[in-house]
């Protein structure tokens, strides 16, 4: 049962009947909660153009609507008021409780969307840059999903740039891996920590030594070319990153449909810049093979405003490069080919990129050269979701004392350390993992309730809390529920009783229960449309609240009257698996306990 539907039809009807244009129809749930559900403030446009008080119209409508489920009122000067009926909210509760996706619509217009997120680098170590992009894209992948989308998501490694050039030239130097070169020598153990120790080491020389950056480059070259014994070393040093960038992502609940990565499309490379070249688009420049994607006019300079500001140098909508002056592959030719590749084998309809908003330029100059050479068409959407930075309290990029970058591990510690904490200020010793799911739902919410362009503060004491706006707080809410279950002595039969439509709301509490899960289903709509999760997470905070204010003034296990105490479970039961929903597109458990 969609209630607003049904309020909306009736005011069309209404409308209609009394000769208003359906354009100035507006309904939206009411912000005076205590006085109403839903609102249509349409009398007050309408007045204006057809010269009568806002008063008048309203009246007007309200007698001409013809709809039972809920209670009209008039509010001076010219607003029309809804009051849900008890009786209709809890039809609309049962209904919820014995469908399995809690009556929640899809979307009608669905589509087959390829998520490209997380990012990580083989080679590089895991760190605080990489942690938004998981933790955003496998939210929007699971939202979309939910609502009815088909969702391919593909973590998009980085693993054909420089850095692989790099630190196999300096494992080499290193003794590393002799024995690729000469049958006759040994070659030493390679483990995460060796390449956490030999990428750094080569990023620095890169920089100070020029040999060894050539050195670096042509490496990189014979990688792309297959070329042994590169090729072995370098599938070896892909899979050991692989295998613990697997485990941290595991850590954060995310999963990926592929593990694919910028080498998948390699072997397209030639085919991609053929079509380029066919269509006449490339250029030469100092020796690179280069596309011009700038519109008329934006190719030219940013005048100096600031000498010391390297950006006003820059061109802002420089080329593509296809190829580097040693024919080796760059970012944006893998960036370019893997759209290639999402067509050939997926066709979506939309591909979006969760990524760090600063290379929003890349990826703009990346979509329209897609674009020139009809790799990908008009009717394909190509979406970037930029996110902002992770700042500390003091509202500066987030580093550790010393002033260096976290490590992604360092960070799932720190909020694991921080959800023990609380365990034990609440005296829970913590049994197993349920610091590490309170600490990951910390940090999520914390950082899914910002848009995902905003930069936000990573405040660990703030996010863990068990009160307030926090991922634990939403948890706390859902284990109270869950003990209250197994206390009470329908918890084997429950499913069941879900068919039997025993909710029945009969106060003001329940009233406020029932319409804030309206609003949290109403909310995943908004969140698709917005590409950030932040509606859900007031949502979900707002649904918790109300029902801690029930749970807080009703006496729900010893109530004597059987209907009634069935009535409050249910709703219980329903209130739980509502937040399980939110929390399941949040990625974060709730736990049985806390
Ligand atoms: N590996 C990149 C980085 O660390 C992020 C990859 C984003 N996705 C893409 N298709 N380029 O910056």
């Amino acid at each position: 049962m969609d209630i607003k539907n049904i309020l909306k039809q009736a005011l069309e009807e209404s409308f209609l009947h009394l000769g208003y244009s359906l354009e100035d129809l507006t309904l939206s749930f009411s912000n005076k909660p205590t006085e109403a559900d839903y609102q249509c403030n349409s009398a007050f446009v309408l007045a204006k153009k057809h010269g009568q008080s806002p008063e008048v119209v309203a009246n007007a409508i309200i007698s001409n609507l013809k709809q039972d489920v809920a209670e009209v009122n008039f509010a001076r000067p010219g607003f029309i008021n809804f009051k849900i009926t008890n009786k209709v909210l809890s039809q609309c509760l049962n209904n919820a409780l014995s469908d399995e996706r809690l009556g929640l619509k899809k979307l009608e217009n669905t589509e087959k969307i390829v998520m490209d997120y997380g990012g990580a680098n083989v080679a590089k170590e895991l760190h605080i840059g990489h942690l938004r992009s998981p933790v955003i894209g496998e939210s929007l992948a699971r939202l979309n999903k939910l609502l009815g989308n088909t969702v391919i998501t593909d973590t998009h490694l980085g693993d054909w740039g420089l850095q692989m050039g790099l630190t196999i030239a300096q494992l080499q130097e290193d003794g590393y891996i002799d024995g690729y070169f000469d049958q006759t020598k040994q070659n030493k153990q390679i483990t995460l920590d060796t390449l956490n120790e030999e990428y750094p080491k080569a990023s620095k020389r890169k920089s100070e030594d020029e040999v060894f950056r050539e050195k670096a480059e042509s490496y990189t070259k014979y990688i792309q070319d297959k070329l042994e014994p590169y090729w072995s070393v370098y599938n070896k040093i892909r899979d050991i990153s692989v295998q613990r960038i697997k485990a941290n992502y595991e850590k954060l609940n995310c999963y990926f449909d592929l593990w694919y990565g910028e080498s998948t499309a390699a072997d397209l490379v030639d085919e991609v810049v053929k079509i380029f070249e066919d269509k006449k688009l490339t250029k030469k420049y100092e020796g690179a093979t280069i596309v011009e994607v700038a519109k008329e006019g934006e190719n030219i300079p940013i005048e100096k405003k600031n000498p010391n500001d390297p950006q006003m140098y820059k061109n802002p909508m420089p080329p593509v490069y296809l190829k580097k002056r040693n024919g080796a592959d760059v970012y944006d030719t893998t960036d370019i080919t893997t759209i290639y590749q999402r067509n050939k084998d997926f066709s979506p309809n939309r591909i979006m990129y969760v990524v760090d908003k600063r290379q929003e330029s890349h990826f703009e100059r990346c979509f329209r050269a897609a674009r020139l050479a009809g790799i990908s068409t008009e009717n394909q959407k190509l979406e970037f979701v930029g996110f902002g930075t992770i700042n500390g309290t003091d509202g500066k990029p987030f580093k550790t004392r010393s002033g260096d970058t976290i490590k992604l591990e360092d960070i799932i510690s720190l909020i694991t350390e921080g959800a023990d904490k609380k365990l034990k200020e609440n005296g829970i010793k913590d049994s197993g993992d349920l610091a590490l799911k309170i600490g990951v739902a910390a940090m999520k919410f914390g950082d899914l309730s910002n848009a995902p362009s905003k930069d936000y503060i990573f405040d660990i004491e703030k996010f863990s809390s068990f009160e307030g706006k926090t991922g634990p707080y939403i948890q706390y809410t859902g284990a109270r529920i869950n003990s209250l279950i197994s206390k009470s002595n329908l918890a084997g039969s429950i499913e069941n009783l879900c068919q039997l439509n025993l909710i029945d709301i009969s106060d003001q509490d329940q009233r406020l229960i029932a319409i804030n899960f309206l609003k949290l289903q109403e909310s995943y709509f908004a969140c698709v449309k917005e590409n950030s999760l932040s509606s859900l997470c007031t949502a979900l905070f707002d649904f918790a609240s109300s029902f801690s204010k029930f749970y807080n003034n009703t006496r729900i296990l010893t109530e004597k009257d059987e209907q009634k105490k069935n009535s409050y479970l249910m709703l219980c039961v329903l209130v739980l698996k509502a937040i399980k929903q939110g929390a399941s597109v949040l990625a974060f458990e709730i736990p049985e306990k806390m």
